[in-house]
């Protein structure tokens, strides 16, 4: 199929911890290959060589290791590196790129929910983003009460001791916040943020981002590939 006259697009995906973005990112991505549409896969913190050693740094410290306006620095320092460095390039190539996690979980976990001045994360993000705003935001929403039981029945099932990453730790308190400040990034940004609800079949949400993505990027149906 030919695929020449659709624009590439950049798609993030946002959310709480357990709601199963990865998987819907590995979906989708998997859904655009078939149609003949090169995709790059890509997460955050991380993506470039210098941004996965800043993750490192981030995820392994004690929660008070930084302070919270420092991790918002070192979140933007390594989103810099991977705009620069793999987003950019990779649209200027003809690549759709799919983003696990960006710029608004800067602005949902430091700013909104951990307190970062409104001013610095917008001076933050322009840094790093240089324009590269994303064309289309997915946040699959879900209640963390049922996001963190899933979790833990995961981890159960293959076994992997139930330690978590440094934010994992939060309490359910902050997840509930959490929540909250996703949605109104959602509320504030209309025309790019779409809410889905992840508390249901993987399935039934894959196809519900597929939706989402068709209406969002109209030619990818006038090429007839949204069937
Ligand atoms: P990760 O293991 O990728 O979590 P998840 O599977 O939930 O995406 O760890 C990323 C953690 O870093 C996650 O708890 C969210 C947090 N984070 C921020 O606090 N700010 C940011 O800007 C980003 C990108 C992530």
């Amino acid at each position: 199929m030919a695929t020449g006259s659709i624009r590439p697009r950049f798609i993030t995906f946002e959310g709480g911890e357990g709601v199963g973005k990865s998987t819907q990112v590995r979906r989708l991505a998997n859904r655009l290959n078939t149609h003949g549409i090169p995709v790059v896969r890509t997460r955050e913190p991380g993506g470039t060589p210098k941004a996965e050693a800043i993750r490192s740094f981030i995820l392994q410290g004690k929660p008070e290791s930084w302070g919270v306006g420092a991790e918002a620095v070192l979140f933007a320092a390594a989103r810099l590196d991977h705009v620069n460095a793999l987003i950019a390039p990779s649209l200027t190539a003809g690549k759709w790129v799919i983003c696990d996690r960006f710029a608004d979980s800067t602005r949902a976990y430091q700013g909104l929910t951990g307190g970062v001045d409104d001013k610095l994360i917008d001076a933050l993000e322009h840094l790093a983003l240089n324009g590269n705003t994303p064309d289309l935001t997915v946040i699959l929403d879900m209640d963390p009460d049922i996001a963190f039981e899933r979790v833990r029945q995961r981890e159960l099932e293959e076994g992997i001791p139930a330690i978590g990453d440094r934010f994992e730790k939060e309490d359910l308190g902050f997840h509930r916040r959490l929540r909250d400040n996703f949605l109104a990034i959602a509320i504030a940004n209309p025309g790019r943020c779409v809410v889905l609800s992840a508390d249901t079949d993987e399935d039934v949400l894959a196809e519900a981002v597929w939706r989402a993505v068709a209406d969002h990027f109209p030619d990818l149906g006038q090429e007839g590939l949204t069937g």
